[in-house]
């Protein structure tokens, strides 16, 4: 089973972004954590960060078909990106929208997703747990 992780906008800076609503686990330690988890599950796993939403498009055509599912916190692009919503529609690949936070207990303008209605699951606001999860929820279901 092929799955990638994919990290959007600003979440490299994780750590020291605002810490209070984030934490301060590094990017780098969340992705080793589901590196080892993906090793239990037998799934093979590669992460990709880009703060640029058409690298993250360019990423996923050039990647998508390799790929059994994938995990995502699309960060800001959640709210806004249409083109992101398509991708996962083009390519027809399953995937599981994770936050850090739970968006719906903050600003009204977090609380829009152009992703959950087309998500095979999602993940709020269990921190860095979340990604965790969410990858033994895709690994459930792309075993089903
Ligand atoms: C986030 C929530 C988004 O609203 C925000 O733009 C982020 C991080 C989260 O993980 O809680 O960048 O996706």
């Amino acid at each position: 089973m092929r799955v990638a992780v994919v990290h959007g906008p600003n979440l490299r800076l994780l750590g020291r972004r605002e810490p209070e609503i984030y934490g301060t686990r590094t990017l780098a330690s969340i992705d080793d954590a589901l590196g080892e988890l993906a090793s239990e599950l037998g799934i093979e796993l590669e992460a990709f960060q880009s703060n640029h939403e058409g690298e993250i498009l360019d990423w996923m055509e050039a990647r998508g078909g390799e790929l059994d599912g994938v995990v995502i916190n699309p960060a800001s692009l959640t709210h806004s990106s249409v083109g992101l919503r398509d991708a996962f529609l083009a390519l027809e690949l399953p995937f599981v929208e994770v936050h850090l936070s739970n968006p719906h207990a903050r600003e009204p303008f977090r609380h829009r997703s152009l992703l959950s209605d087309v998500a095979s699951g999602v993940v709020f606001g269990f921190g860095p747990e979340g990604y965790l999860l969410a990858l033994r929820g895709l690994h459930a279901r792309l075993s089903s």
